[in-house]
């Protein structure tokens, strides 16, 4: 296994920006969006809140011009990122109900801090027989921390920076989420006619405005997507590039895989990892960007399951996100869970098995393990890759791996 690849479209900024899309009446243009069944989803709820929607390799077209306010169960359930429609219905119509999401395999998915920063907005919030709905007279700009337990919320800077570009006045944004897809959605509302100041750092302040505008995006690379690529070269021990990414979005990555022993040379787009002998063990601590990233973690535990030594890696953001260990344990790994910290004994070798994904990257990290495993692995349930990876057994026959797509 060998090769290139090309990174597509980021997941997590596309979701947002295209639910920034109901903030106007006019039409917006968004490239490089990913083929994902997330992304497909969020299709369906501008649909079903009105928005004329168009698909064509690649290029989203919407045009909202007048937007419903309810987004029932059905239609909001097959993708927590769903809550992300009521920031912009909250901005536009005042008004919003949205099914609560649940919580999840990787844990607990609160949006506390989403509606914190609603009402320091002025809206009424109401929870009742499973939606949550805001409404607000009208909405005037404000101080709000989005600092939770367990730190900032990235959906949820997405949501109160969405409500607050049509507020009344000057909004400040304490503790914001500092990730990518918080500055590629800020960048397009400025494009939309926002006013948006300090995306990227903990501290975002917009002024509000009477209306926005179409505008037209290309949404950036997917970090995650390359890191996972970054990882499955690493796995292998082969030599990949990966193409049409970020390298500085992928630093935390590319640094992790460094103090491993892998060579990594990046330039502002591409990224070659190479192996340099035997790979070392790592301790890993997960953490808002521009740290190492939780979404990341689950692929790094299947690369250290056989990197020789003890390596710890530790889970700040969703302490309960390890459902892959127990499966990359029936493949052959030695990993004790320590409370958010998944001890790893480096093995010799893993040996292919039968395994159920539980998450989309728990997912990614079954099959990368199966890249390196002795013997067949087969991966059971990969709805769950195609939530959030775009043709990733393409990509990674595309270099060279045995990888098939089975209908069952
Ligand atoms: N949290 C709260 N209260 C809130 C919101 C979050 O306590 O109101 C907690 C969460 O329970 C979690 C932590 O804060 O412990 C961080 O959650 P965050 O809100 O940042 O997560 P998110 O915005 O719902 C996005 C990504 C996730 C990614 C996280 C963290 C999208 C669509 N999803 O979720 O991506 O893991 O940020 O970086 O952008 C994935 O792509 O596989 C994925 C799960």
């Amino acid at each position: 296994m060998a090769g290139t690849v090309r990174i597509s479209g980021s997941k997590n900024s596309a979701l947002p920006i295209l639910a920034a899309t109901l903030l106007t009446n006019e039409r917006c243009v968004i490239h490089r969006v990913p083929d994902l069944s997330d992304v497909h989803y969020m299709l369906q709820i501008l649909t079903h809140l009105g928005a004329e929607v168009e698909r064509a390799s690649g290029i989203v077209t919407v045009k909202a011009e007048k937007v419903a306010t309810e987004a029932p169960y059905d239609v909001v359930r097959k993708m927590r990122a769903s809550v992300c429609v009521l920031g912009p219905l909250l901005g536009r119509e005042k008004e919003a109900t949205v099914s609560l999401p649940g919580g999840c395999v990787i844990g607990d998915r609160p949006i506390d801090l989403h509606l914190k920063g609603f009402e320091a907005l002025g809206a009424a919030v109401r929870v009742h027989s499973g939606n949550v709905k805001v409404l607000a007279p009208s909405l005037r700009g404000a101080s709000v921390s989005l600092r939770g337990k367990l730190g900032t919320t990235v959906l949820g800077t997405d949501n109160v920076m969405m409500a607050a570009v049509l507020a009344d006045g000057v909004t400040v944004i304490q503790d914001a989420a500092r990730e990518p897809e918080v500055v590629d959605l800020a960048d397009f509302l400025n494009k939309m006619g926002a006013k948006i100041e300090g995306a990227g750092t903990s501290r975002i302040v917009i002024e509000g405005v009477k209306e926005l505008h179409g505008a037209e995006h290309e949404v950036i690379p997917d970090r995650i997507e390359a890191g996972t690529f970054l990882v499955a070269g690493a796995i292998a021990g082969k030599k990949v590039t990966i193409t049409r990414a970020n390298a500085g979005h992928v630093a935390a990555v590319a640094d992790a895989l460094k103090t491993c022993g892998y060579q990594i040379a990046a330039k502002s787009d591409s990224l070659t990892i190479q192996a340099n002998g035997t790979p070392r063990p790592l301790n890993l601590c997960t953490e808002g960007y521009p740290g190492f990233p939780t979404d990341m973690q689950a692929q790094m535990c299947a690369l250290l399951a056989t990197a020789p030594g003890e390596s710890a890696v530790t889970e700040n953001i969703f302490p309960q996100r390890f459902m892959h260990v127990s499966e990359l344990k029936r493949m052959g790994a030695a990993i004790e869970l320590d409370g958010a910290t998944a001890r790893i004994h480096g093995v010799a070798s893993l040996s292919g098995a039968p395994v159920m994904a539980s998450d989309l990257r728990a997912s990614a990290a079954l099959v990368l393990a199966g890249l390196k495993a002795d013997g067949m692995t087969e991966v059971s349930r990969v709805y769950h890759i195609d939530r959030g990876y775009e043709l990733l057994d393409e990509k990674l026959s595309g270099l060279g791996a045995t990888i098939e797509r089975v209908k069952v």
